[in-house]
This record gives structure tokens, C-alpha cells and sequence, in this order.
């Protein structure tokens, strides 16, 4: 029997919405983007997310059923992210998605947002790069967006192990943060890429924290050190500096995070390599982590990098033939983590 699933995602600043049938196949992937509404404050303001979400869902819901040609009755469950995120956030989407589940007589799945950016990689994108589902397990997965810097074994469905992850600023919010000294604007991450094709990666000798014997990341001091350079610098800074230091920020990240992928895959000899999240859309990083092992390192498209209600579908897909339920109690869990 074919299983059609609506993920809900709401966790962040994206009201996303999706319908995935066996778990593959997108018929649908609505985003809701709030993006003109933070990069006024350089960052996300947690009070208009949830009325950003709460304005949005319901139209983001009627067009996902809408260009998957379906109807309610012909889902067969919702799956809805319930942690870690914004608090207000993840209501508005676990409300919604009772409200949706209890009137249409549908199972509710629920899903853990870090598992749903791991379950992207079943989702047939049919994108040189990406696994497409083509996966064996143990899997190596990196997770690395604005909130979250994780790596995590994946030993089965469902089975993972938290390896390490950063002790302070997530790797996305670094990237924002720096974009922000340098005036490159919000979202921080695709600017500082841009801006890193026109510098040289060894102008500024910036530190990286290697952290020995952990799979734990830090990227707090170098920031500082970003920081204390710009600072240091006379008069106003030219294009070129501005390139030269998003090229070598760029470069302290993305060598720290693929070496520590590579040598965890290593250890635990997995059979590839997933990266996910808004920072895996980075192409340094891509190229960073293949140039170091012949392990297949798989990557996503961009809109699947980020926050989208697909992968939370997909996520919800596993769950729910494994006989997962939500009863009608089901809270957020702003801070979720593995089980
Ligand atoms: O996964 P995501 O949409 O949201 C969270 O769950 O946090 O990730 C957003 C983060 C932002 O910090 C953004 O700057 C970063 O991903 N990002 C990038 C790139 N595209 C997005 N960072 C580096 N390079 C990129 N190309
Ligand atoms: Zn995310």
C-alpha cells in the first residue's frame, strides 16, 4: 500500500510543508521563508517566528495538498517536527498538526528535527552527489546548520550514536556571526561563500580549534580572532580585505569540520558519509570532506539542505511503519536531543 505522509516543520524561521509518498518520493515541498523578517535584526527574533508561522500554515498546508493534487483523506499519517527548536516555533506546528490529525481521523507521527535533516538523504533527488536512498549502514552523518554542529553514527534505522558536537557556537551561527562583522548581510552563510571566491584562504592566519581525542568542534575563539584582526585593521576595509578574511574564516570552518567527519567515518568504518543541514550546502565544505577519503560523501540540493517539511515526511515515513504514534498528549520538546 502506498504511504503518503504530510511533514510539518515549524521548528525554526521556516513554516515548511511537504507530502512524500514511501518515503522517496517529494510530491510536494512548500517553504514559507521568513527571511525578510529577521535579516531586519541579523538574526532570528523568536516572538515573529511564531506569528510568522501561525499566518503562514494554514496557506503553506493548502498548497502542499494542492500541488501534490491530494486531499486530505488521502494521507495516510501527519508527521510533525516536536524538538529541539524555538518553543514558540514547534507550537504552532504541533497544534496545527493535531488539529489536521484529529479532525481528519490521521495517525500523528512525531519527529525529531536532527533525525528528519539525517532522513533527507532517502528522498530521490536525482542530483549528482546525493545518495538518493542508495544507502548502507553504518552511516556517518554531519549536521551542521544554524543551530546545531553534530556528528552522528547511524547504525540503523532509528539506532544513533552522538559522537561530538560543538561546545559552543553552532557552525551556521559562526558564519552569520563573522558575515556580520564583515557587513555581508543575513543569512551569513551563502554570503560568505560568495564573497570567499574572490580571497585568498591563507591571508589571515586564523586559529582552528582541533579539540584532540573528541569529535567535539569550538568555534567561539575563532570568531574572536576575526574579531580582534578586523579591529586591528587602519582605516575602511577594501573589498579585497573583506574577501580575504571570508576566505579564510571559511577555510578554518570548513577544514576543522571535514577533517573531524573523515576521521570519525574512519573509526567507525561507515560506508559513506551524509552531510546535512544549512552549512552543508557549502560547497568548500563538499569539496574539503571528498578531497580527504574515498568514502562517498553525499550532499543535498540547497532547498533540502535547509529546513524543508520533506525530510521531516520522510523521517515520518520510517516511524510510522515502525509503529510509532503520537497520543493526543504530545508536547514540544524544545530541547531534544538523540535518544
Ligand atoms: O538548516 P538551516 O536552514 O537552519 C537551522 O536548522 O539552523 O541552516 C541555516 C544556516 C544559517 O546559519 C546559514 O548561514 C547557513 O545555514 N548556510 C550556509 C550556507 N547556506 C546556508 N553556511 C555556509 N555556506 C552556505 N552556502
Ligand atoms: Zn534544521
Amino acid at each position: 500500500m502506498t504511504i503518503r505522509i504530510l511533514g510539518i516543520e515549524t521548528s525554526c524561521d521556516e513554516t515548511a510543508i511537504s507530502v512524500v509518498e514511501d518515503g522517496v518520493h517529494i510530491l510536494s515541498n512548500v517553504i514559507a521563508s521568513q527571511f525578510e523578517i529577521h535579516a531586519q535584526y541579523g538574526g532570528i527574533y523568536p516572538e515573529m517566528a511564531s506569528r510568522a508561522h501561525i499566518k503562514a500554515i494554514v496557506p503553506v498546508a493548502k498548497q502542499a495538498l494542492c500541488q501534490a493534487h491530494l486531499g486530505w483523506q488521502d494521507l495516510t499519517a501527519i508527521a510533525v517536527t516536536y524538538g529541539p527548536g524555538l518553543p514558540g516555533s514547534l507550537l504552532t506546528g504541533l497544534n496545527f498538526a493535531k488539529g489536521a490529525a484529529l479532525s481528519c481521523d490521521l495517525p500523528l507521527i512525531p519527529v525529531n528535527h536532527l533525525e528528519g535533516h539525517l532522513y533527507a538523504h532517502w528522498l530521490q533527488t536525482g542530483v549528482a552527489g546525493a545518495a538518493d536512498g542508495r544507502l548502507e549502514f553504518p552511516l556517518l552523518a554531519l549536521i551542521v546548520s544554524g543551530g546545531h554542529t553534530e556528528l552522528i553514527l547511524m547504525r540503523e534505522h532509528g539506532n544513533y550514536e552522538y559522537l561530538g558536537g560543538t561546545l559552543d557556537d553552532a557552525a551556521g551561527e559562526a558564519f552569520d556571526k563573522v558575515a556580520r562583522m564583515l557587513e555581508l548581510g543575513y543569512p551569513g552563510g551563502p554570503a560568505i561563500e560568495e564573497s570567499a571566491q574572490q580571497g585568498n584562504p591563507r591571508a589571515f592566519n586564523l586559529p582552528r580549534a582541533w579539540l584532540p581525542g573528541t569529535y567535539d568542534f569550538s568555534f567561539s575563539g575563532l570568531k574572536t580572532a576575526v574579531l580582534r584582526t578586523l579591529k586591528r585593521q587602519l582605516g575602511p576595509r577594501s573589498p579585497r580585505q573583506t574577501a580575504d578574511m571570508a576566505a579564510s574564516f571559511q577555510a578554518s570552518v570548513v577544514e576543522v569540520l571535514a577533517e573531524k567527519t573523515i576521521q570519525a567515518a574512519q573509526e567507525y568504518e561507515t560506508s559513506a558519509i551524509l552531510l546535512s543541514g544549512g552549512v552543508s550546502a557549502n560547497m568548500a565544505l563538499r569539496r574539503a570532506a571528498r578531497a580527504r577519503t574515498s568514502v562517498p560523501v553525499y550532499a543535498l540540493p540547497p532547498v533540502l539542505c535547509t529546513d524543508n517539511g520533506a525530510m521531516i515526511a520522510a523521517a515520518g515515513t520510517w516511524r510510522y511503519q515502525a509503529g510509532v504514534r503520537a497520543d493526543w498528549e504530545l508536547d514540544i520538546e524544545p530541547g531534544l536531543s538523540w535518544a
